[in-house]
């Protein structure tokens, strides 16, 4: 079970709206490298990992992830928070105002929506580790690319601790994988 702990991983205080990085952000949301399909790929994968030490692992990380997804969500909001309809037009938002207005839906940097088809749930322990070394590189580099995009030190403060996040889970992962390969 779930208890929800109400504030977030770490603070975020955009004070400037920016709907250039908005519709660059969401990416971490409903990207390939999103945090949804973070959040997901481990809590799916947890129930197939082969003892306790594992489970306890990937379900962690999972956690943490819908912590970040959260982070996204509200950096998302506060960069578009004072926008108008003629703005969000005139910087390539106007498609989404017309699904979401300024609600918070997992698309990618494309406008591409979320599918969780961006990750495998294979049953077997290596391989899903080896997904999860992966996804966390990506991650890592999708928030690379948004901090070089990034102007404003308030969005890029959280975007860096989300970045360095990853180092952390790509190395828990990788000592799992370890501890695993010549068992399985
Ligand atoms: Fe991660």
């Amino acid at each position: 079970m779930y208890k929800y702990v109400k504030k977030l991983n770490y603070p975020v205080n955009i004070k400037k709206k920016d709907l250039r990085m908005a519709k660059y952000v969401i990416t971490q949301l409903g990207g390939y490298a999103g945090e949804l399909g973070a959040a997901l790929r481990y809590f799916s994968q947890k129930f197939t990992m082969p003892d306790d030490k594992g489970r306890a692992l990937l379900n962690d990380i999972a956690t943490e992830e819908l912590g970040h997804c959260e982070m996204i969500g509200t950096i998302f909001s506060q960069l578009v928070a004072d926008a108008t309809l003629e703005e969000m037009e005139a910087a390539g938002l106007g498609s989404y105002f017309t699904d979401h207005k300024k609600g918070v839906y997992p698309i990618d940097a494309s406008g591409v929506p979320f599918n969780a088809m961006v990750f495998a749930s294979t049953g077997n322990p290596l391989v899903d580790l080896s997904e999860d070394l992966a996804a966390e590189m990506k991650a890592k580099a999708t928030y690379e690319n948004l901090i070089d995009l990034a102007t404003d030190e308030d969005l890029i403060a959280p975007l860096l601790f989300l970045r360095q996040r990853e180092v952390v889970h790509f190395n828990r992962f990788k000592e799992l994988y370890d501890y695993y390969k010549n068992k399985y």
